[in-house]
């Protein structure tokens, strides 16, 4: 017998499921979920992004299919590693204004960051509430808050906010809490768009953020394991921007408008 005491955080020995693992805020939040003491699986849609990681089970496919989806949940509970904890952490856009959302982007944000969600959620939380209770965690983002660019994947972004709520209202009988973390910016590969059309953008996405900094990809990987904890045995239907002050006001409206002036 260990005479150490046991992790606080109280997910020692849990499964746990990440979408996205292989991504920059998904490999933080293996890292904390590990070091927590977790049996972390990771999913991805390329083997090679999972290939370095500290993870019990590799499961790679594409969340937008919905059978794909379906059949690693499947591999996985029949593997006995059915989760305890859904970190829904997949996302992706590339629509950054109105006018570069057509048809095509506004299916593609869709799929991937609502409908993808919820391909893997249903199962999980199915299989979740047989055993009497789990918990769920969706990374939306501060673009499901309010607007700050890429209309297709904020709608989608506030779309999990409702599609979270609903799982926490029609299934917390079942011991199951469902919560959302909104990420304001964190510098990961899916920055790498901008700053190669712009590598000073960053200095000028600080100005933002009442911290002075952008939000590191630890940050939202430690608010989630809160939410995925114990500790928060009564939150659920929350909403929790871990975004560096940025949706508590308008940081630039007060040091260019009022302050100026007092
Ligand atoms: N980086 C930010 O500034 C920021 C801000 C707010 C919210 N977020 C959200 O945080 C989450 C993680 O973002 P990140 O910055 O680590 O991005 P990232 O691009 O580094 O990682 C995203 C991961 O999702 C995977 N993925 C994308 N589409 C997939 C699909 N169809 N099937 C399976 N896997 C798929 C990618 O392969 C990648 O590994 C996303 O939901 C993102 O919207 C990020």
């Amino acid at each position: 017998m260990s005479d150490s005491p046991p992790h606080p955080l109280g997910l020692a020995g849990r499964h746990v499921l990440i979408t996205g693992a292989g991504g920059g805020i998904g490999r933080a939040m293996v890292a904390a979920f590990a070091g927590a003491g977790a049996i972390v699986s990771g999913a991805d849609q390329d083997a090679a992004m999972l290939a370095e990681l500290p993870l019990a089970h590799r499961l790679v496919f594409d969340l937008t299919d919905a059978k794909a989806s379906a059949d690693a949940f499947a591999n996985l509970a029949e593997a006995g590693a059915a989760p305890h904890v859904l970190v829904n952490n997949a996302g992706f856009t590339r629509g950054e204004t109105l006018d570069q959302v057509d048809e095509t982007v506004w299916e593609r944000e869709l799929a991937i960051n609502l409908t993808g969600a919820f391909h893997i959620s249903k199962p999980v939380a199915e299989s979740m509430a047989r055993r009497g209770g789990g918990a769920i965690v969706f990374i939306a983002s501060v673009n499901g808050l309010g607007h700050y660019g890429n209309p297709a994947y904020s709608a989608a972004k506030a779309g999990l906010i409702a599609y979270a709520k609903s799982i926490a209202v029609e299934m917390g009988e079942k011991g199951i809490r469902a919560n959302v973390v909104c990420p304001g910016s964190v510098r990961t590969p899916a920055w790498d768009h901008r700053l190669a059309k712009d590598p000073a953008i960053l200095e000028d996405v600080i100005s933002h953020y009442p911290l002075g900094r952008m939000v590191r990809p630890e940050d939202v990987a430690n608010a989630t394991l809160f939410l995925a904890s114990p500790l928060s045995a009564g939150i659920t239907g929350a909403v929790l921007p871990v975004d560096g002050g940025l949706t508590a006001g308008n940081l630039r409206f007060v040091r260019d408008i009022i302050e100026r002036r007092a």
